[in-house]
């Protein structure tokens, strides 16, 4: 036994280092962007210090205090992949009232699975998988940060800024995500293959934008160039300019998120995240399209209140599902190019060599070979399975345009297989990477 007295003084010292511990995370008043000063010690200015300080940005993201329509949106910023903020966006959301509490959380979902990652991104660690309960349970002194598929039941307190309530966007949401943690989280600067509305509802957030065509001078990872997503091997909090001279060479705008805010970061535009204080965040993915089809928006009403509940969306995650599945593609776009294929070989038929073609050309060209090895071709028979299910060894088009998204889902899951841990307590990584990211940190 302890003497009280001593007790007493554990308690308070542990009290004491929480409390500054907490402290430290919650400093909502960090100074962003940073003050940018010149060197006099002739090592250029901002060497070994963040991101942000080697050079002023040109400006803030440009924003609006009101969400522009769907066309509107869709012709100055997402078919140009120009990013924007909108302010006080999804103030209407219940869950920016009822997420600033725990117990409410814990209460409603806590046991509803997320997976959960390190508060800084480390693209070499793997997501574990674990309730929200326990998460609440621990994440105040835990290095954990929940970026994980918004469970369904949580999708009916979050709103959909009107941009995307008709139209292409409507029809095409990918997924959304939940994030969540007790602050100090720091990304690395990358950028993903989807478009992203990131909207926050507690916390604040700082964001960093890089335009893509910078990615020459950004020390890129080599690995996956062309699989649409990729990150940055600088270290966010030293920049070494004699290593790489050439980022105070690159312009950037900036962003801080408050409650109710929204950002819109496009596929392949390179943003470095940081959060202060308890914050949850709740994105809206989509891939990015050629064109919009507007034809629903005259009907539309973009302006009623509409959840994450009402809309589709193409990945989900429900209480018993096996895996939760994010950072999948569009199966959408993987149906019109099995189409497409059919098309150009003049072919009534997708087969099994159809099929090969298409994964020598989608996954294996990515790769240092380039060749379809045994292992490829094991990958392609079991998606080909899926899709011949009465197993006469063809498809035809109408079959391959009426089948059924979840069916696509499936082949989806073993062209990219999960990104996660599958079941409870399984952290085992069997993956062989094919397609995509180790890590889940894909939609930013
Ligand atoms: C636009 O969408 C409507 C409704 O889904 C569809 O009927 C129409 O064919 C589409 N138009 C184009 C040009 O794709």
């Amino acid at each position: 036994m302890l003497p009280a007295s001593l007790l007493l003084v554990y308690t308070f010292i542990s009290a004491w280092f929480l409390g500054t511990t907490l402290t430290k995370d919650m400093r909502m008043d960090a100074v962003f962007p940073p003050v940018v000063v010149p060197s006099d010690s002739g090592l250029p200015g901002g060497h070994l210090l963040p991101l942000g300080c080697q050079r002023q940005p040109d400006g803030p993201v440009k924003e609006y205090a009101e969400p522009l329509t769907p066309l509107e949106f869709w012709d100055r910023h997402a078919r140009d992949y120009v990013p924007l903020v909108y302010r006080q966006a999804v103030t209407k959301a219940p869950a920016v009232v009822n997420w600033r509490s725990d117990e409410y959380i814990r209460e409603k979902y806590g046991d509803l699975d997320v997976l959960v990652e390190k508060k800084n991104e480390d693209r070499a660690s793997r997501p574990h998988r674990m309730s929200l309960s326990e998460f609440l349970d621990n994440y105040q002194r835990e290095d954990w940060y929940v970026v994980s598929l918004l469970p369904d039941p949580m999708r009916a307190e979050m709103q959909v800024p009107r941009s995307l309530l008709c139209g292409t966007f409507k029809k095409n949401i990918l997924e959304s995500n939940l994030w969540l943690s007790a602050g100090g989280t720091k990304s690395l600067l990358h950028y993903d293959a989807d478009h992203n509305l990131h909207c926050l509802i507690t916390g604040r957030k700082d964001f960093i934008m890089i335009d893509s065509k910078y990615e020459d001078l950004l020390d890129m990872d080599q690995k996956k160039q062309h699989s649409g997503s990729s990150f940055s091997h600088l270290d966010m909090d030293r920049i070494d300019l004699l290593a790489h001279p050439q980022v105070a060479a690159v312009p950037w705008t900036w962003a801080t998120l408050l409650p109710g805010d929204c950002i819109f970061i496009p596929a392949g535009y390179f943003h470095q995240v940081r959060s202060y204080g308890r914050s949850v965040a709740a994105t809206i993915m989509w891939a990015p399209l050629k064109n919009f089809n507007d034809s629903d928006c005259a009907t539309a009403d973009i302006d009623a209140y509409t959840s994450l509940s009402d809309v589709q969306l193409q990945w989900t995650y429900k209480k018993g599902d096996k895996s939760i599945d994010m950072g999948f593609m569009d199966v959408e776009i993987l149906r019109q190019a099995f189409l497409e294929i059919m098309a150009d070989r003049h072919s009534t038929k997708f087969t099994k060599e159809l099929l090969a073609h298409y994964y020598e050309f989608a996954v294996v060209d990515e790769e240092e070979d380039g060749e379809i090895d045994e292992e490829d071709l094991k990958v392609v028979n079991k998606m080909f399975g899926v899709l011949d299910k009465d197993k006469i060894g063809y498809v035809t088009r109408q079959e391959l345009e009426n089948l059924d998204v979840e069916v696509l889902k499936d082949v989806a899951r073993i062209l990219d297989e999960p990104h996660g841990p599958v079941t409870e307590n399984d952290d085992v990584n069997t993956r062989d990477v094919h397609t995509g990211d180790v890590t889940t940190r894909e939609e930013l």
